[in-house]
């Protein structure tokens, strides 16, 4: 229940619905959900990274953009509690069985207290810099492309490039924090016809039209850095 006395129900599905009031923006359909699970153990570096950068003693950790709670739930130290706050309805399904899962439209105002959050994440996923300053008490971290992800698939397939200005951008997004670690993760992945045609399902190319890939070896290439308040 909120201060004004507005109450919140848990959905069937066990996420909390606190994006009220407002129109919401469009979440992952559940057609990019479904290919995002399949193929998100393949990004087990990016997983491994997160959970390195996370300090023990942090106690809330919220994912913003978190989907379906998958890298949350593997970085999670012992004790902590986690939420997403997403606003895929078919991702919070998935999210709530792992996470605490919250459908909240994040380029808005947060439902969370001033220095709520130890720990913020954000995996290619919308930033709102304001927002995650105000929440976060100890440090954000955060997983962006490299201009040469999944470079020679997005070739073959004749697909969207990744802005060259992401770089910048973060670090606008992020000003008021001082970097404290800034990690580029390259590995291969061998990708079946199957997998292929998932990793394009699950990012923004799935917005233009369905795409059938071939079996492609191609680079994964995540830049992972920690930002301190
Ligand atoms: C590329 S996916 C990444 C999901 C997750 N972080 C992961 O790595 O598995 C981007 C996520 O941001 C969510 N999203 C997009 N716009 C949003 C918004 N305004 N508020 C909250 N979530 C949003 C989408 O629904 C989707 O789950």
């Amino acid at each position: 229940m909120c201060e004004r006395g507005h109450s919140f129900d848990v959905a069937r599905q066990g996420y909390v619905h606190l994006g009220a009031g407002r129109k919401l923006p469009e979440g992952d359909t559940a057609a990019m959900v479904e290919a995002r699970e399949a193929v998100l153990p393949l990004f087990a570096p990016l997983t491994e990274k997160l959970a390195q950068s996370v300090p023990t003693s942090a106690r809330l950790i919220v994912d913003l953009g978190g989907g379906t709670g998958y890298h949350l739930s593997h970085v999670l130290p012992a004790g902590a509690h986690g939420m997403v706050f997403d606003v895929s309805k078919p991702a919070l399904r998935r999210a709530a069985k792992r996470v605490g899962a919250v459908l909240a439209d994040t380029w808005g105002r947060l439902p969370l207290a001033d220095n709520g959050a130890d720990v913020v994440l954000n995996v290619f996923a919308p930033r709102n810099g304001p927002e995650m300053r105000r929440v976060v008490r100890d440090r954000v971290i955060v997983a962006t492309p490299l201009p040469h992800h999944l470079a020679e698939l997005r070739a073959t397939l004749g697909l969207l490039a990744v802005d060259p200005s992401k770089e910048e951008r973060l670090a606008q997004t992020m000003a008021g924090f001082e970097l404290a670690a800034d990690d580029r993760l390259e590995w291969t992945l061998d990708l079946d016809a199957t997998q292929a045609t998932q990793i394009i399902a699950m990012g923004p190319n799935a917005f233009h039209g369905p795409v059938q890939a071939p079996a492609s070896r191609t680079t994964a290439a995540v830049r992972v850095t920690t930002w301190r308040k």
